[in-house]
């Protein structure tokens, strides 16, 4: 008896010593963390192959929104998440006074940045809550609050998402010579505007004339595209816009800290501030810069701990999304998109042409958009996406994910109301959310092929089983969950009462059928 009980120790002993080996060696092999870690030892530059982008496995996905305000127009974007089938919405700042309380007028910019990195700091820690919890590769998108609202499912989104790095990845392999052994890569992908904003005078330095060319087609505004700098129409996207930021925890973090450490120079230094954008784009400018650099001494690098040191500080694997594919912001194309239906190619042909297009561009329905789940067949079998009203640039051809609404000059920044009932879930959306708050079993939010065979399946965090309605991040919940925010604590607008003549609601549904 005593013999077999201490084989079974022994057993155990070894079944533990393996584990914690496994864990470790787990934990140290990425190359994210060698990155982080390059101060502790001799070093070399790591390398990137294309083999990383889609693995076999399990990936969470959460949608993070930074806002202090309740405001109809953020209710949009939530209720569009919740009705499409997205994760609850995740809240930065919520309740959140400091910020507001040190930044003074640049508070918003500022809990932005440092709210959105708590945030990511905390959920990622070993003992943060089960439901809310985060693991470095989960993936995380990240939107502006006031001006943004969904028009496509998640699984159209992760899927353009890792096509987007795709192409970003190939076109990085191809400029290097090699497809394997690439000091740098792309898992971050961010919004692409027409001009290069703030400018120097501002006080930032986007390095604009190092940065990428865009990969749209060379004439996607006819003859003149790009050729006047300041006729910002037709120049193709491919300046930042940090409106919509997307790519996995670990790398975030990285992102958002340096981004953090340049704002807090700037501050203690007393520079003006360019807002949120100037720094997003400076920190992506510094590593284009470095990309070019690094290409130019290939074959000459002489020292490779000190490569690896400029590899850390200088790489930080971002991207734009120049197809804008994934999110559309409509400034300087204030007149490039409309809401239609695209299997009418009549009315594309009329719009297109109104617009100077002589051949037409917009050849209706997207290819990824085929035969794939469409959340509004869920109440009506056989809905097409053909004939649902979505945004199409005229121009471009992206029937974007998200659509932005920073465009501003003649007051069409109220589009945010003139066109919210022409979305296709408007007449639809009351239903939407009833059916989607409905606490259940999760289900895969996309399913793709991986490299290696199988598939990888994003879900949403635990949490969403149980807590259907946006939820709150605060410091305090970190280890016992997130706490939900009601529709009217979010939706209303700020100064609205009981007695208010409108409410949020009678902007939202418009149906005279009170709050949900
Ligand atoms: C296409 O759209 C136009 C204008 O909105 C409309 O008059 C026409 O009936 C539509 N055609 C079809 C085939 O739906
Ligand atoms: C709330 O504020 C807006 C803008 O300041 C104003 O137009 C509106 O009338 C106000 N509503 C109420 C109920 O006070």
């Amino acid at each position: 008896m005593r013999l077999l009980q201490r084989a079974f120790l022994f057993l155990l002993a070894i079944a533990i010593a393996i584990y914690f080996y496994a864990t470790f060696y787990a934990a140290v092999d990425i190359p994210e963390s060698r990155l982080l870690k390059a101060a502790s030892g001799p070093l070399s530059e790591i390398a990137f192959s294309d083999e990383q982008e889609l693995v076999k496995g399990q990936r969470r996905f959460v949608v993070v929104i930074p806002a202090d305000n309740p405001n109809p127009d953020l209710c949009k974007l939530i209720s569009s998440a919740i009705a499409l089938g997205y994760p609850s919405p995740v809240v930065v700042n919520w309740g959140e006074k400091s910020y507001k309380a040190e930044g003074g007028f640049w508070a918003p910019y500022l809990g932005k940045i440092s709210g959105t990195l708590e945030y990511l700091d905390r959920v990622t820690l070993p003992d943060a809550n089960e439901g809310d919890k985060l693991g470095e590769d989960d993936l995380v998108l990240i939107l502006d609050a006031y001006d943004a609202w969904f028009q496509l499912p998640p699984n159209i989104l992760l899927h353009r998402y890792h096509e987007s790095n795709k192409r970003a990845n190939d076109r990085l392999a191809a400029q290097w010579g090699v497809a394997d052994d690439i000091p740098m890569k792309q898992t971050i992908v961010v919004s692409a505007q027409k001009r290069c904003l703030p400018t120097s005078e501002e006080g930032s330095n986007l390095h604009c004339e190092a940065l990428p060319e865009s990969d749209l087609r060379p004439d996607a505004y006819g003859e003149k595209t790009d050729t006047e700098a300041t006729y910002y129409d037709n120049i193709r996207p491919r300046y930042m816009n940090s409106g919509s930021f997307m790519g996995p925890a670990v790398d975030m973090k990285r992102y958002f800290r340096r981004v953090k450490e340049r704002l807090e120079k700037g501050l203690a230094e007393g520079l003006p501030f360019p807002g949120d954008q100037g720094i997003f784009a400076e920190i992506f400018g510094e590593q284009e810069v470095w990309r070019q650099w690094r290409r130019d001494f290939m074959g000459r690098f002489p020292n490779t701990e000190a490569a690896a040191f400029m590899q850390r500080d200088g790489e930080f694997h971002v991207g734009l999304d120049y197809t804008q594919n994934l999110f559309i912001p409509t400034v300087y194309a204030e007149n490039d998109g409309r809401f239609i239906s695209l299997n009418n190619k009549s009315t594309i042909a009329q719009h297109s042409f109104a617009l100077g297009i002589s051949h037409v561009h917009l050849l209706g329905v997207p290819e990824d958009l085929v035969d794939t789940y469409n959340p509004l067949a869920d109440i009506l079998p056989g809905a097409d996406w053909g004939e649902m009203a979505l945004y199409a640039d005229f121009f471009t051809t992206a029937v974007p994910v998200v659509l932005h609404h920073n465009a501003w000059k003649d007051g069409v920044k109220e589009r945010r109301i003139w066109w919210w009932d022409q979305t296709w879930y408007f007449p639809h959306l009351r239903q939407l959310l009833e059916l989607h708050l409905k606490p259940g079993k999760l289900r895969p939010l996309a399913s793709l092929p991986a490299h290696n065979g199988g598939h990888l399946k994003y879900f949403a965090p635990k949490s969403d089983e149980e807590k259907r309605k946006p939820r709150a991040f605060s410091r305090d919940t970190v280890k016992t969950g997130f706490d939900e925010i009601e529709f009217d604590a979010i939706c209303r607008y700020e100064n609205e009462t009981k007695d208010s003549k409108k409410h949020w609601y009678d902007e939202v549904f418009r149906d005279n059928k009170g709050p949900i």
